[in-house]
């Protein structure tokens, strides 16, 4: 049996290698908005991954990808306009991508009989400022653009499906994704705060905090997610359920003084401006379900942070920075109370 991965962007090409390397034939499917066509043309090299350029949001495109002669056992459903930035797409490619894409590939994934199909739903579902424990029941906050707006519906329209035609549907509330992986974005609208500040500080950019990023959010390394996805495609839940995909509890004003620490040890020094929170750091624990099968994360910031660093340091089309000037430029944050797991997305962070 094989996989379908909707969306060999960030997420879903560690996803495709992971289940190329476990010996899975895989299909990849995408249309090239926002991903590197180049980290494609590498996953193609492989004798069992097959690829198809196509929408996810078109009937005849999605049957294309189950056509193929590939028994699809599991969906990937990583498709889709994944920027909180209105600027990133027009709206209507954002509700084609996000709303009409994911019932097309429910509809096909039930007629071609897989059995289960993950989605990548968002931890930012409970809200952007969230305080006490965090488990799958916490309820639903105030949801400020389309992108994680649209995971609502997502997951709504899973449980439907799941209750409708039998198929098992699992929603991934995936925390905020860093580190290094197949395809590195370098355009700040589809970066999320850590490899950004990683991104800026390669570049010589002052690291830029809002009110919002002092607040707590969980953060995970790309490999820890595709390892979790994989996790949860084998794990026997029936019908539909929603599982938090968390790393460590940090917020962007956190990570930026990982980035700052990691640079000035590579003759780097970086700049901080932040604009002081307007509401309480809150104190949140982030929990998972997935715990209950022993999964737990493997990577950290401290410990993978600086390998983003180093690419952004090494890649031949980052302007080079000015030359050091130690103490330069260096402007104190308000940081949140240290062992409180602060963080949280501000506008800083896109995704
Ligand atoms: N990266 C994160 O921090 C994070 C956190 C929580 C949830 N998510 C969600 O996980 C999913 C994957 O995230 P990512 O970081 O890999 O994003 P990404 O932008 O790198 O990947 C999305 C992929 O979908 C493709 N795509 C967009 N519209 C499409 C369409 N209509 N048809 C076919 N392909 C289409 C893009 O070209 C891209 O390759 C997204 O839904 C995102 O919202 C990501």
């Amino acid at each position: 049996m094989g996989s379908l991965v909707a969306g060999i962007g960030y997420i879903g090409a560690r996803l495709a290698e992971r289940l190329l390397d476990a010996g899975e034939a895989v299909v990849g499917l995408d249309n090239l908005f926002s991903t590197d066509p180049e980290a494609i043309e590498r996953l193609a090299q492989h004798p069992s991954f097959r690829f198809v350029e196509g929408n996810a949001a078109d009937d005849d495109d999605v049957g294309r990808a189950f056509g193929l002669g590939i028994p699809i056992d599991t969906v990937y459903h990583l498709a889709g306009q994944s920027s909180a930035r209105a600027d990133a797409a027009p709206i209507r490619f954002t509700e084609e991508a996000n709303l009409v894409a994911p019932r097309v590939m429910l509809d096909r994934a039930c007629e071609a009989g897989a059995h289960t199909f993950l989605f990548g739903s968002s931890l930012q579902i409970y809200g952007r400022r969230v305080s006490g424990q965090v488990g799958e029941t916490h309820p639903f906050g105030p949801l400020l653009d389309m992108n994680h707006l649209s995971k609502v519906y997502v997951e709504k329209l899973m449980e439907m499906y799941s209750h409708n035609r039998g198929i098992r549907c699992v929603a991934a509330r995936i925390g905020l994704v860093y580190g290094l992986g197949p395809v590195m974005k370098t355009d700040p609208r589809f970066m999320t705060a850590p490899n950004k500040f990683c991104h800026q500080a390669a570049r010589g950019e002052t690291l830029r905090i809002d009110a919002g990023g002092f607040q707590p959010t969980s953060m995970i390394h790309v490999d820890d997610v595709s390892r979790a996805l994989v996790a949860l495609s084998h794990w026997p839940l029936p019908g539909f359920s929603a599982v938090n995909l968390i790393g460590e509890t940090a917020s962007p004003a956190q990570v930026a003084e990982v980035v700052r620490r990691v640079a000035r040890a590579r003759g780097l020094d970086v700049s901080l401006e932040a604009t002081p929170p307007e509401t309480p750091i809150a104190d949140c624990t982030f929990l998972s379900t997935l715990s209950k099968c022993a999964f737990t994360p493997e990577r950290s910031l401290e410990r993978d942070l600086p390998e983003v660093l180093d690419y952004f340091m090494n890649r031949e089309d980052i302007t080079p920075r000015p030359p050091l000037r130690r103490g330069e430029g260096e402007k104190s944050i308000p940081l949140p109370v240290p062992g409180r797991g602060a963080g949280g997305l501000g506008p800083e962070a896109s995704l």
